[in-house]
């Protein structure tokens, strides 16, 4: 297999084409992740508008996303007629949480921010993750430096799958070119200088000189601002 993978994710960087690619030689066990953030948006359109139907789309409601993120949700599913399978956190450890912790407890401390990302996120991930073989998500070089050392295809040794980013090395001009050229629904947040967006609590709009993620979980320092999805 792992030859195989790799020759096609070096193939092309077309899009569209990596994807048919991957799904007609690995036709069992590929997901890919959607936040529906514009880089989820272009892997979606490529999967959707090429019906491809063997890679199972998910996203994690966290149950603290934005309306606008509800919308596009929405609207990419009307758009397509696509299916896109919500997993949700477990409610007796969202109640045991909020609890004993407080509503939004996250902003007082890295470890409680940490555990409602697990509460919320992780352990929903982990059960979305279960049986796959390859693992798509949107992930870009650009988005952190934490990034700028991931690879297109990786071995995610704990997960037992192969991780891969097929818009690693894509600007964010060329994502946006792409979602206006094909029309594809975008979160309207990103026209009010929200870039990575995460939890409604949790992401705020860039300001001036602001890089990428200076919007997610902005309280904390830099060097903390991974929820676990990625490590
Ligand atoms: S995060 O780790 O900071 O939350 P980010 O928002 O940059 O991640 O998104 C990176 C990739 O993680 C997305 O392209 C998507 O594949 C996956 N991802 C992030 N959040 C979600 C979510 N709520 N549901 C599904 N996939 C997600
Ligand atoms: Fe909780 Fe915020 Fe993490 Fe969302 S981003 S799961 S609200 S801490």
């Amino acid at each position: 297999m792992e030859n195989r993978i790799k020759e096609i994710v070096n193939k092309s960087e077309k899009i569209n084409d990596s994807i048919l690619e991957i799904s007609k030689n690995f036709p069992e066990n590929i997901v890919f992740s959607t936040s529906f953030g514009i880089e989820d948006q272009v892997i979606s359109h490529a999967i959707f508008s090429q019906n491809i139907t063997n890679i199972a789309v998910f996203t994690l409601d966290t149950g603290r996303l934005f309306p606008e993120t509800y919308a596009v949700w929405d609207k990419t599913l009307l758009q397509y007629k696509a299916t896109i399978k919500a997993y949700y956190p477990n409610n007796d450890k969202v109640e045991n949480y909020v609890n004993t912790n407080s509503i939004n407890a996250f902003y007082n401390s890295v470890e409680l921010r940490k555990e409602c990302c697990f509460i919320r996120k992780v352990e929903p991930l982990n059960r979305a993750l279960q049986g796959a073989k390859i693992w798509i998500t949107g992930l870009r070089a650009e988005q952190s430096e934490n990034r700028n050392s991931i690879q297109k295809l990786e071995w995610d040794e704990q997960r037992q799958l192969y991780k891969y980013n097929p818009l690693l090395n894509w600007t964010t001009a060329e994502v946006v070119n792409y979602l206006k050229k094909h029309g594809v629904p975008y979160n309207t947040l990103h026209d009010s200088n929200f870039v990575s967006i995460g939890c409604a609590p949790c992401t705020r709009a860039l300001k001036e000189g602001e890089d990428f993620r200076a919007g997610r979980w902005w309280w904390e320092d830099q060097s903390k601002k991974e929820c676990g999805l990625h490590r």
